[in-house]
């Protein structure tokens, strides 16, 4: 039988990387954390944040972005020792063996897709809104998957589905988001943001935040997961993509110290944003008015101060931001792809590079028209939760990659050592594990499906296929 552990040798890796040119600095890798960062967690989920956790959504926040920075620092150590694209699948297949590596590319194809795919439904909920807002309206049955708004017949989320498949075009055809584009759309991200909290902070009624955390760290309410975990383990959605920033090594000027710093700074400034955010979105209403918001919860702050030409405005914000995020997911998913296919793991179809676009274009397609299938009939609590359940396993890899690394390879030259070791990985995968448990049974299942289904292809096709069989 073949070694389902072999590995790939970091020095194997070095050979594989692509003369990229060095230009990204430190603030350049924050804005595209930043791009990929924020988006349908904060704009859309807070709304069943808050009601999950009550005003203690911010404690939420908190908590899933200190699992992140754990996470982060193991993501910058691995990115900075074999600082090539590929992401954690790369860093597993040199830690691990291909058998995980095979598995966390799957997760990471899970992440990006499923990723895109839900915040293609956030998208969509700011967009049917802002065209309501303009007079023009689409049919209601085509604004949501079935079932997802109560006492509303709904079959297919339209707007959804379009805009993956426009992206998937974009993508396809090689027009690669330049940093230009991405900077403009993160400011003006930000921008809308502050104009956000600048206008409705001097609307906060403090007796909104009281109790400040009335289903505790965790209980049950109507036999669902309540409390500040459960919420955590929804709005953790909200600091994926900080992951891009480590794909970016090879093109990182100095990336020993850049990467780290580009990955804690996005973080950081994604946290404090998010905590400033949720603390007005429930102070200035009650929490448990988001039941009649979920789409688009920001608004229901923004009517209740009657500043309705503010949410014109925050919504399209909110858009752009949201297309940046979506952009980001679905290259990621093009070249994870892509890296498996070269590495023999998937069938060559999916790495077949296009004569004239230069771009993995029959891949791109494939997953862009699941993904937005998935857009358009999946409910949106599902598709993140699944998302969710599988960056934290992805980041729990990743950690214990460090631990494993640092044991049975401490000679490989490491730009960046994350500090704390051995207790950064381990306190990352504590946190982790305390997300996943807060997540619903059904995703786990979900999740189990979705990983059996990978073994099946990997033992029936990849094992056999490896580039490492030669
Ligand atoms: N963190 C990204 C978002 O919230 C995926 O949309």
């Amino acid at each position: 039988m073949n070694n389902i552990f072999r590995k790939k040798q970091v020095a194997d890796l070095l050979m594989e990387t692509t003369p990229l040119k060095r230009t990204l600095h430190t603030l350049d890798l924050t804005f595209l954390g930043i791009g990929a960062i924020i988006g349908t967690g904060i704009f859309v989920l807070t709304g069943k944040g808050a009601l999950t956790a009550g005003p203690a959504l911010s404690l939420s926040f908190l908590l899933a972005a200190i699992c992140c920075g754990f996470a982060g620092l193991c993501y910058a150590e691995f990115a900075s020792m074999a600082p090539v694209a590929g992401s954690a699948y790369t860093y597993s297949y040199v830690a691990f063996g291909e058998v995980i590596a095979f598995i966390i590319g799957w997760d990471l194809i899970l992440e990006y897709a499923l990723g895109a795919a839900t915040v293609s439904v956030g998208w969509s909920g700011y967009f049917v809104n802002l065209l309501d807002n303009v007079g023009i309206h689409i049919p209601t049955v085509l604004t949501a998957a079935a079932g997802t708004t109560p006492g509303v017949t709904t079959i297919f989320n339209l707007p959804a589905f379009l805009i993956v498949l426009v992206i998937t075009w974009i993508i396809s055809i090689g027009i690669n988001q330049t940093k230009r584009v991405n900077d403009t759309m993160v400011l003006i991200k930000l921008a809308v943001i502050v104009l956000f909290i600048i206008c409705t902070v001097w609307f906060i009624k403090p007796h909104n935040w009281t109790p400040f955390s009335p289903y505790g760290l965790y209980s049950f309410n109507h036999g669902t997961a309540a409390g500040i975990i459960p919420a955590a383990s929804i709005v953790f959605f909200s600091f994926i993509g900080f992951d891009s920033v480590a794909s970016s090594a090879e093109e990182t000027v100095n990336p020993s110290k850049t990467l780290p710093r580009g990955i804690l700074l996005s973080l950081l400034i994604s946290t404090v944003l998010y905590i400033i955010m949720t603390l007005i979105m429930t102070g200035v209403v009650k929490y448990t008015i988001f039941t009649k918001y979920l789409n688009a919860p920001i608004l229901a702050v923004l009517h209740s101060t009657g500043q309705t030409w503010l949410s014109i405005i925050v919504s399209i914000g909110a858009i752009l931001g949201m297309t940046t995020v979506i952009l980001v997911q679905l290259y990621g998913q093009s070249r994870i792809c892509y890296s498996m296919s070269r590495d023999g793991l998937f069938p060559k179809f999916f790495g077949d590079v296009n004569p004239k676009y230069q771009t993995p274009f029959k891949g791109t397609w494939f997953f862009g028209i699941i993904t937005a299938f998935a857009g358009g009939f999946i409910n949106l609590n599902i598709l993140s939760e699944l998302v969710n359940i599988g960056t934290l396993t992805a980041f729990i890899l990743v950690s214990a990659g460090i631990l494993w690394m640092r044991k049975t390879n401490p000679e490989v030259h490491r730009g960046f050592k994350a500090p704390g070791v051995p207790f950064t990985p381990i306190i990352a995968i504590i946190f982790c594990l305390t997300l996943i448990a807060g997540l619903n049974w059904e995703t786990w299942v979900r999740f189990i499906l979705w990983f059996a289904v990978g073994m099946l292809i990997y033992f029936f096709y990849a094992r056999k296929h490896s580039k490492l069989n030669a």
